[in-house]
């Protein structure tokens, strides 16, 4: 275990679990779709990889580079990188690391339905539930976590740790 860690959340057992059993979920919901599979850069990328190989569809993928998180405090939310294909009447999947006030992925839901997308639906690993700021809910759930500030398998404390093959909460002496 990483020495900023103060204990693992979610083991890389249980995270390759749930994505197989997520992945399962949503080719059976897409049965007959072509869904685009947009990752956001770049917390979603472990998650991501770990679900695609779960999703037996003919899909694509995408990603979007969103800035909103400095330190432990959110902050404004800006689109650095947009999508590079059409979502015009496309199903979209978003994959994020963690679903916290909702703000993030409240303005990207947003987003792609103002381009023309068919249907939005959220898929992330954690979920902050107690956390909510804006009325957002992730149809798919890796799993749903308390109010504590959680690195590895892509989510980083000022870049740092997204490499983790675990979830674990950040030292407090770490901050
Ligand atoms: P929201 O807009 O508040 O829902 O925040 C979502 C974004 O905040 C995520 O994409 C993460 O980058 C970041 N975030 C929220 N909670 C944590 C955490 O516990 N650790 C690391 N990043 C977090
Ligand atoms: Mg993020």
């Amino acid at each position: 275990m990483h020495k900023d860690v103060e204990r693992i959340l979610v083991s890389e057992e249980e995270i390759q679990k749930r994505s197989k059993e997520l992945g399962e979920e949503i080719t059976r919901d897409y049965a007959g779709k072509t869904p685009i599979v947009v990752g956001l850069l770049k917390g979603s990328i472990p998650f991501m990889a770990e679900l695609l190989k779960n999703i037996d569809l003919d899909c694509t993928i995408d990603f979007i580079r969103v800035s909103s998180y400095e330190g432990t405090q959110s902050s404004t939310l800006l689109i650095k990188t947009d999508l590079d294909g059409d979502v015009t009447g496309k199903d979209i999947i978003i994959v994020e690391d963690i679903l916290d006030t909702g703000k993030t992925l409240d303005v990207i839901t947003k987003h792609l339905l103002d381009k023309g997308a068919n249907s939005v639906e959220i898929c992330t690993l954690l979920d902050k539930k107690e956390g909510r700021k804006v009325e957002i809910e992730a149809k798919y759930v890796g799993y749903t976590i308390p109010l504590e500030f959680v690195i590895g398998f892509g989510l980083d404390y000022n870049e740092k740790y997204r490499n983790l093959p675990y979830v674990g909460v950040l030292k407090k002496s770490c901050w």
